[in-house]
């Protein structure tokens, strides 16, 4: 099987208003090599926006959570039919900040995912390990866990991803080494074969954590790191597009 096409994805947080589309047009105007999937996911509240001014470029636009039913009574959340017919093509699902902040448990992030499914659109599961369990050990056990709980059956065959993001490399400019970090994502790679057979081979499995200029291309030569996922160095059009340059071509 090919190896998945590599995707380099921003994850902007709660960070952005009208005036950060320029960046997201810089990156779009950039986007032009067919050998790395590029995508920005910007707050709920651009993304229509951002969707509208990107279309017709390789820039793909995705959200950052969503909720597992359609529509109904719940204030405040967003559903996967909402957040593709703002245009999204992605989500992300399962950040640890939407894990730790909000209580997010395996099964709710695969029910999410199977929303995603159900909208169209192509989840990013984000998965990692606190420091205290890396530190004690466990982070291969709770990785692979949370694959194995976050990732719902009916994924196999479809289009999805992977994110490793170790939570106290988030934000902190920490980074695992790169043995450890092959490490994890081959144990993702074992476990999603191990789940789905031989379409486990297909999903990307991205990096994230501290992702910068200055260690994107080392992290992203590493076997079965299939792109990244970054934070702070995606608001900027600049940083997030060296990160890109240090891609390899699919
Ligand atoms: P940083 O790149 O800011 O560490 O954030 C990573 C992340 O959480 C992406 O989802």
């Amino acid at each position: 099987m090919t190896p998945p096409t590599p995707l380099i994805a921003g994850n902007w947080k709660m960070n952005g208003t009208g005036q950060a589309l320029v960046e997201a047009r810089a990156i779009a105007a950039a986007a032009t090599d067919a050998g790395v999937r590029l995508a920005l996911c910007p707050p709920a509240t651009l993304l229509e926006r951002m969707s509208r001014e990107v279309a017709g470029t390789k820039l793909e636009v995705g959200g950052q959570d969503c909720h597992a039913e359609a529509s109904g009574a719940f204030t405040g959340d967003v559903s996967a039919e909402m957040l593709a017919e703002a245009g999204a093509q992605l989500v992300i699902l399962g950040h640890s900040e939407r894990r730790a902040g909000y209580g997010e448990t395996d099964a709710a992030v695969a029910a999410k995912a199977s929303a995603a499914l159900r909208a169209g659109l192509e989840p990013i599961i984000c998965v990692g390990e606190t420091r205290a369990e890396r530190e004690e050990g466990r982070a291969l056990a709770v990785v692979t866990g949370q694959i194995r709980g976050s990732l719902p059956a009916e994924l196999a065959g479809k289009a999805f991803t992977v994110a490793y993001e170790p939570v106290w490399a988030i934000g902190t400019g920490l980074t695992p080494t790169l043995e450890d970090i092959t490490e994890v994502h081959h144990a993702i790679r074992a476990t999603l074969m191990d789940m789905f057979g031989e379409a486990g081979a297909a999903p990307a499995i991205l990096y994230g954590g501290s992702v910068k200029p200055g260690n994107a291309a080392e992290i992203l030569a590493l076997p079965e790191v299939g792109g990244a996922l970054v934070g702070g160095a995606s608001l900027k059009a600049a940083d997030f597009l060296a990160i890109v340059a240090g891609a390899p071509k699919a």
